[in-house]
């Protein structure tokens, strides 16, 4: 029994049976009612505290099963924690943009991705979504489970980038749309390489058609330079000029034409015994009109006792023209060219080497330049084709040879090419490329 219900209980008997016997008699009567009553009181308090105890223990339950909540709750709000890094890793490093817009179309979710190809450059450095990329994107939503992919092309400064989207709708829990979904890629770069493509095979079926083409014109070609040189030879005055004139245009072409075969379809020379002071001749002898109109001094240094190759004369005869072409083209307006050649002894052979030297005064090449100009279409001339010194170079290449160019910006353009005058198989060639100042 809980003490202070004993403490009662006793001063109750102390007023019913008090130790004074006055007292006691005085009572008499109500002495039986007072015993019901604390009996009745007794029995109240006992279950009372019953009851007490009940409560404790359900209230001790409810504490634990609290606590074992709290528990789970906390253990979940972690999971749920880990769950959200881990959505927000994939998506910061996801290789494609994520967005998410509200039923409004106002942005609510943007991955660095996204950001990234949606941020203008400039001060307000946040992705923007502009009227015409939101309707891009509206109309990337596929409905009907249909995938569907649109392109967005996006204007930021002077580049064009090209951005591919596909969308879905986000719904709530009761199938209602709230929202979209957008996955975005920069495709700018895909695209041109696309049209890359596309272009390598649009010129390679050209090429084809190119070569057929040369071989048709080339004939035709050679009659009109032949009947245009055996005309100037019969006819004086303007009649002469004009004549000159046809006889130049068509040779140049002709030379366009042969660069053009040669570039694509090479064919192994022909080795016959060339004169090589006689092929320079030729060629300055055919320039010699557009070189007086330049008024481009020319400084012929024919020096080799021993001229003759073992080389076939077309090929030649083309990188020498080549090569004095180019030099015309460098001086637009007075200059100097020297042609020189000279015989070397050659380490590698017992035999005499031959050297010809092609000197011109003009614009010169610049150093950024020097590695690129063997290369094909490499030109910077707006009517050049860009074939002449990479056809030049697998000449050379054909006859064992080696060719060595030297330049400085408005000083002019030295190519020295070597040959051995007995050549043997043909070898890869060494092509060394130097500056003067280098
Ligand atoms: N002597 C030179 N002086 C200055 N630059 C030169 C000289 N020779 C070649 N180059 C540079 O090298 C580039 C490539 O020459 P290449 O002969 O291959 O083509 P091209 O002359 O431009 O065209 P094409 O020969 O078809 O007329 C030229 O466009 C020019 O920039
Ligand atoms: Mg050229």
């Amino acid at each position: 029994m809980a003490p202070e219900v004993e403490r009662v209980r006793e001063k109750i008997e102390n007023m019913i049976f008090p130790s004074d016997p006055k007292k006691r008699i005085r009572q008499g009567g109500e002495t039986g009612l007072l015993i019901e009553a604390f009996e009745m009181f007794t029995k109240a308090s006992s279950s009372l505290e019953t009851a007490y105890s009940q409560l404790q223990a359900k209230a001790q339950e409810l504490t634990e099963e609290l606590e074992a909540k709290n528990l789970e709750l906390e253990k979940s709000l972690r999971e749920k924690e880990e769950a959200q890094n881990f959505l927000h890793n994939i998506l910061e490093r996801l290789p494609c943009g994520v967005l998410v817009l509200d039923d409004r179309g106002d942005l609510t979710l943007c991955n660095p991705m996204a950001a990234e190809v949606l941020t203008k450059s400039g001060k307000h450095r946040r992705p923007y979504l502009n009227s015409g990329v939101r309707s891009y994107l509206a109309s990337s939503v596929a409905r009907s489970g249909s995938k569907r992919e649109v392109e967005i092309p996006l204007k930021r400064g002077k580049k064009q980038k090209i951005l591919a989207t596909s969308g879905a709708p986000l719904t709530d829990a009761g199938g209602d749309q709230v929202g979209t979904l957008h996955i975005i890629r920069d495709i700018t770069e895909m695209k041109a390489l696309q049209e890359q493509n596309k272009r390598v095979e649009r010129l390679s079926a050209m090429g084809e058609m190119a070569v057929e083409l040369a071989h048709e014109i080339r004939n035709p070609l050679g009659s009109v330079e032949l009947f245009a040189s055996l005309l100037e030879k019969e006819v004086s005055g303007d009649l002469k000029r004009w004549a000159e004139n046809i006889r130049i245009g068509s040779r140049s072409l002709n030379n366009i034409v042969s660069n053009m075969l040669h570039f694509a379809n090479p064919l192994s020379p022909a080795f016959a015994e060339v004169d090589i002071h006689r092929i320079i001749q030729d060629v300055l002898a055919f320039t010699h009109p557009i070189m007086n109109q330049r008024k481009v001094r020319i400084l012929k240094q024919l020096k080799a006792d021993q001229p003759v190759l073992c080389a076939d004369s077309e090929l030649i005869k083309q990188m020498m023209l080549n090569l004095i072409m180019n030099a015309m083209n460098a001086m637009p307006s007075e200059g100097s060219l020297l042609v020189q050649t000279k015989n070397i002894k050659q380490e590698h052979d017992s035999g005499r080497g031959l050297e010809v030297k092609i000197q011109d005064s003009g614009i010169g090449i610049p150093p950024e330049n020097l590695n690129r100009i063997f290369d094909p279409f490499f030109t910077t001339n707006k009517k050049g084709t860009g074939l002449g010194l990479s056809v030049v170079h697998r000449i050379v290449e054909q006859h064992s040879g080696t060719i060595r160019v030297s330049s400085e910006i408005n000083h002019g353009t030295t190519f020295i090419i070597s040959f051995g005058t007995r050549p043997s198989e043909p070898e890869k060639s060494r092509s060394t490329k130097e500056s003067m100042h280098g």
